[in-house]
């Protein structure tokens, strides 16, 4: 059998991803403290480790059809660590926006940042207002970063908004309804996850896109963050594209 009429019978299943894989992939970036600890090293040098990820990360987007990317960078309960972690990684953000800034614009990278800013340094909510303005005409991969995100505390600073306007005149209760609240949701202008990733071994969402990922599919792997590749991505990517999603019906 000539070399041509064999790839012919056997499709490469990662030529087949964009068609069939997630548009919209989020990841929740785990397992950076042990890694570090893994070597000896300090919990900062596994998340400077993990920072070195993302750019690999996301720019395999295109490739695998993944049109949005979102990541979980720091959650409303990471505050709870020492503050030299805190600290670390209030600096490696800085570091890493300033650092990337350039790339992202260039690699069409539209990137949006999730959470409550209130909380955050003003020369890091600086950086990021930046980046997004720098990368607000770009239509390649939407980034997503959470940072100072919580799910529920997304929600409760949506419903004061929602409240606000039901106050003020703008918002009739009885239109409120499952389409409503999304709309006062900081990821308001994005598609809910089709896949949520998890590295590090935990099976647990830790108050990540708690609404968006009502009908997510999952997946929990062992692979420290700093360990992730585009290849387990791909890998991900197209074991997704053989799940079948049912939303709650029977397929006839
Ligand atoms: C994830 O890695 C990064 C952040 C939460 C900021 P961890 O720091 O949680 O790493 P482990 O889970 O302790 O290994
Ligand atoms: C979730 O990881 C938050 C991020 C990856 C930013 P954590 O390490 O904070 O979650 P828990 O504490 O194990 O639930
Ligand atoms: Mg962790």
């Amino acid at each position: 059998m000539s070399q041509r009429a064999d790839t012919a019978l056997a499709p490469d299943p990662v030529a087949q991803t964009p068609d069939r894989g997630p548009k919209h992939v989020a990841i929740i970036m785990d397992g950076n403290g042990r890694w570090a600890q893994a070597r000896g090293r300090p919990r900062l040098f596994g998340h400077h480790a993990g920072a070195k990820r993302v750019r690999e990360v996301v720019e395999c987007c295109p490739a695998l059809g993944v049109k949005y990317l979102t990541i979980f960078a720091f959650s409303t309960e990471n505050w709870k660590r020492t503050q030299v972690e805190v600290a670390g990684l209030m600096s490696l953000f800085r570091r890493y926006i300033s650092k990337e800034m350039k790339a992202l614009s260039q690699r069409n990278v539209r990137v949006r940042f999730i959470g409550d800013r209130v909380r955050l340094d003003k020369k890091l909510v600086g950086l990021m207002d930046q980046l997004e303005q720098e990368t607000s005409c770009n239509d390649g991969t939407h980034l997503t970063i959470a940072l100072n995100y919580g799910g529920r505390d997304e929600v409760a600073r949506a419903t004061k908004r929602l409240a606000r306007d039901v106050a003020e005149g703008r918002l009739n209760p009885d239109d409120v309804d499952e389409e409503t609240l999304p709309k006062y949701l900081d990821t308001h202008v994005l598609p809910d996850p089709d896949l949520v990733i998890r590295t590090s071994g935990e099976a647990r969402i830790s108050n990540f896109l708690l609404w968006q990922s009502a009908y997510a599919e999952y997946e929990f792997i062992d692979t420290l963050w700093p360990d992730f590749s585009a290849e387990e991505l791909k890998r991900l990517c197209d074991a997704y594209g053989q799940r079948d999603r049912r939303f709650g019906a029977v397929k006839p």
